[in-house]
């Protein structure tokens, strides 16, 4: 089970976009894909249907099990989806009480990462939607993903929601780990403004080693597609929106070089 996490210190840059449209590629692919809602605004929750101020089970479950020191029990909370291989853990409006709750309390790091260890044999991928604050969720998603999805908007001032996140990424980063393999991805890119064009450069410029070499453009199918509850690629398969992710997905998807690998490339 391989499992990434979509996160940026900015709101409306495409996380949930982001995190939906992936999800929907690779079921789309036959992968048992897992969708996590650590966001207590719960968008993506209400993207398939359900909404956060009604639900009785949500993640929140996760985080009473372990501050009752009780067994953590993932089948309520998931939930099918109307697209084949796709689930989705939601969120609830109670996460967003969690920080006052439990802030500081030892173990409480860690509680998806126990959660996601319950369901490892049920699914191949799952993507964690991010809150865009530093707390206790944004913290869980660090420490349970092997890879982080930044989706950073091209626009004027775009890289200060991302400074903010890689500075976030050092603070939490695990002493003595292998930092967490991070991607750029930017997105709603406009090649007909100065701005996308320039923020883009600037990306490239700033982050050449974590960017992805393309970006996402923008298309109005999104706003379609969330308001039909679906993936775009499952309402407008041929899109320019879906084109892109798709040619991320591959990117995400190629095989790892291995340090061997790269260093007889190298010489
Ligand atoms: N590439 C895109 N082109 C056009 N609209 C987009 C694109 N990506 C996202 N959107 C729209 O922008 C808004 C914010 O995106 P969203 O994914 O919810 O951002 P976040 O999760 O970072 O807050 C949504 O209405 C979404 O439909
Ligand atoms: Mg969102």
């Amino acid at each position: 089970m391989k499992i990434w996490a979509v996160a940026n210190q900015k709101g409306g840059v495409g996380k949930t976009t982001t995190a939906v449209t992936l999800a929907g590629l690779l079921a789309e692919k036959g992968h048992r894909t897992l969708l996590v809602d650590m966001d207590p605004h719960g968008s993506l929750s209400s993207y398939f249907g359900f909404e956060p101020d009604e639900l009785d089970n949500s993640i929140y479950n996760f985080f009473q099990a372990v501050a009752n020191g009780v067994r953590i029990e993932p089948e309520p909370v998931i939930r099918t989806t109307r697209v084949a291989n796709l689930s989705l853990m939601p969120a609830s409006m109670a996460l967003a009480t969690l920080d006052r709750q439990l802030g500081v309390r030892k173990g409480t790091g860690l509680v998806m990462v126990k959660a996601l260890r319950e369901v490892r044999e049920r699914f191949d991928y799952v993507l964690i939607d991010c809150p865009p604050v530093l707390g206790v969720l944004m913290i869980n998603a660090l420490a349970a993903c092997e890879k982080l999805l930044m989706p950073v908007q091209t626009e004027f001032l775009a890289q200060k929601g991302l400074e903010r996140m890689l500075k976030t990424l050092e603070m939490v980063q695990r002493n003595g780990q292998q930092p967490l393999p991070r991607v750029i991805i930017p997105t709603m890119y406009d090649r007909r403004t100065r701005a996308s064009i320039d923020a883009w450069a600037a990306l490239r410029n700033s982050y050449p080693e974590y960017i992805w070499e393309s970006t996402i453009p923008v298309d109005t199918g999104f706003r379609d597609a969330s308001k039909a509850g679906l993936p775009l690629s499952m309402l407008r398969p041929r899109s320019r929106g879906v084109i892109a992710y798709s040619k991320l997905l591959q990117y995400l998807l190629r095989p790892e070089q291995t340090v061997v690998e790269l260093k007889a490339q190298a010489s």
